[in-house]
């Protein structure tokens, strides 16, 4: 059927249905598998854990999450290039889920590295792939489009909303303690590679129905002569992180902490490297290039909402666990349950966004919304310092303060997020539109490898001045990117 006419899901093409349960089973099986994951690792073994130390444990966290977002890089270009976005998806989902079953295995520490791999590579082909194919749906001039995208991100919020419930459920031995009075994490696990499943099967069965031929070759795909270059390129690269890698060896660092520090340097370099070619390309006009100096400071700021959005799943989980009151009444939670709370918000603040940037008149533009971002997420991170003066940081409080604070900060991603997606396809010059939307998700992955800096230094004793200083930075550079606000809109030559 035509797409344009084809309104078959909820006035959307068909199409949008597969991609949508698609995404919702892969974030369904990604934030399942993150709500527990922290604890598998640093769980003593008697309680079923790896028995890794909490910092360490907190550190590869991060450092994982911004994995998963420098892949898409590959990913994207992968799909651009060489596969397609249809066959560039189910590739990445299925390694996803081969993810997810090295993590049911009871291998320990090296399935958790082999779980890691699969799933930093097959969420890099995924994410960008599918996310591309929703556009792909509509033609240029579908007024439908916009909200194609808000009901695909509806999806992964779904996913993201159940799963920090049903994992830990299936962990627990669905509420009939099959595992005695412990956790089984790997039965866990298990259901959110169970729910990858799902979203595959799905995938296949109705995408060849519904999604769009063009979809199964690439866009842009490789000259033979291309090939060449990339080969070398890749070998290079290959070779590099081999020298590296033996010289870390041969002076007996090639440890945890060493491998985390080199990614963090890695990711934070790779933004710059692209920034640098964009403003050198010849390819890019006067005027694109004053887009691309205004998009910096939007960049750095995005980075720094992101590593205070993405710690939810590491220090706010950490005090979960440790310092709050795990029930209201009788009412019994997990700590892992918590995770629900970021998409819940997601879900719930949406429309009212919707809402406000529709009817208000003199909103601000969008450099004044990420300045706000960085103000609110400043303030979840401040306001988490309170319960520790006012009661110390020795027993338990109410779940209220994290459901307090992740409020805070999802009002900072209605203001970040979207505005984020769509000013980054609007300032990206035409030469770089695919590599600018890697950019956009560099942001997130900058922010987690410096977290995976600071959050060692996080726990109960440190939890006061770790949340001051952090919220203060943040609360800061909003203020000051207040002060830029004019100088930036007006780099960005007629985008608001
Ligand atoms: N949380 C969203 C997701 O899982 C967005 C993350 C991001 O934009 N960095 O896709
Ligand atoms: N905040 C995460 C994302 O938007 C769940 O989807």
């Amino acid at each position: 059927m035509n797409q344009q006419t084809d309104t078959a899901f909820f006035g959307q093409p068909r199409g949008l249905s597969t991609l949508f349960f698609t995404v919702m089973w892969e974030r369904f099986s990604y934030y399942g598998m993150r709500a527990i994951l922290l604890f598998y690792m640093y769980y003593a073994v008697t309680k079923g854990g790896l028995g890794i130390d909490q910092a360490t444990a907190a550190s590869i966290m991060s450092i994982y999450g911004s994995l998963v977002y420098i892949s898409t890089i590959v990913g994207g270009w992968l799909a651009d290039r060489v596969w397609g976005t249809r066959r560039t998806v189910f590739i990445g989902g299925f390694l996803i889920m081969l993810g997810h079953i090295c993590l049911s295995l009871p291998f320990g520490v090296k399935a958790l590295y082999g779980s890691i791999f699969f799933i930093v590579i097959g969420s890099g082909l995924l994410n960008p792939a599918s996310s591309s194919m929703v556009g792909d749906l509509y033609q240029e001039n579908d007024r439908r489009r916009d909200a194609g995208f808000s009901m695909f991100v509806f999806g992964i919020n779904l996913g993201a909303v159940v799963a920090p419930w049903a994992v830990p459920w299936a962990a627990n031995g669905f509420g009939f303690h099959l595992f005695g009075a412990e956790q089984n994490f790997h039965a866990g696990f298990a259901l959110a590679a169970i729910g990858m499943f799902f979203g595959l099967v799905q995938y296949i069965w109705d995408g060849n129905k519904y999604l769009p031929e063009t979809s199964l070759t690439p866009d842009d795909p490789l000259t033979p002569r291309e090939k060449k270059t990339v080969s070398f390129w890749a070998a290079m690269i290959v070779i590099a992180l081999a020298i590296v890698l033996g010289i870390m060896a041969l002076l007996h660092g090639l440890n945890i902490d060493n491998i985390i520090n080199l990614i963090t340097v890695v990711a934070i370099a790779m933004p710059v490297v692209y920034f640098v070619m964009m403003l050198r390309s010849n390819k890019v006009t006067k005027l694109e290039r004053k887009r691309v100096v205004a998009y910096i400071p939007l960049f750095i700021a995005a980075a720094i909402f992101w590593g205070i959005e993405e710690s939810g799943s590491v220090v706010l989980a950490l005090f979960a666990e440790q310092r709050t009151i795990l029930h209201i009444g009788g009412w019994h939670f997990a700590a892992a349950n918590f995770q629900t709370l970021n998409p819940l918000f997601i879900m719930l603040l949406t429309p009212v966004f919707v809402f406000l940037w529709d009817n208000w008149k003199k909103q601000p533009s969008s450099p004044g919304k990420f300045a706000w971002a960085l103000i609110f997420a400043g303030f979840s991170y401040v306001w988490m310092a309170i319960p520790g003066m006012l009661f110390g940081t020795a027993g338990r409080v109410s779940p209220l303060w994290l459901v307090g604070s992740w409020f805070l900060v999802e009002i900072g991603e209605m203001l970040n997020s979207p505005i984020g997606l769509s000013v980054t396809t609007k300032l990206a010059p035409k030469a770089f539109k695919s590599q600018m939307m890697s950019l956009w998700y560099m942001a997130d992955s900058v922010g987690q490898a410096v977290n995976a800096q600071i959050v060692k230094y996080y726990s109960s004793a440190t939890e006061v001045p770790y949340f001051i200083v952090i919220g203060l930075v943040s609360i800061i550079f909003g203020i000051i990117l207040m002060f830029f606000v004019k100088r930036i809109h007006a780099l960005m030559s007629g985008i608001d």
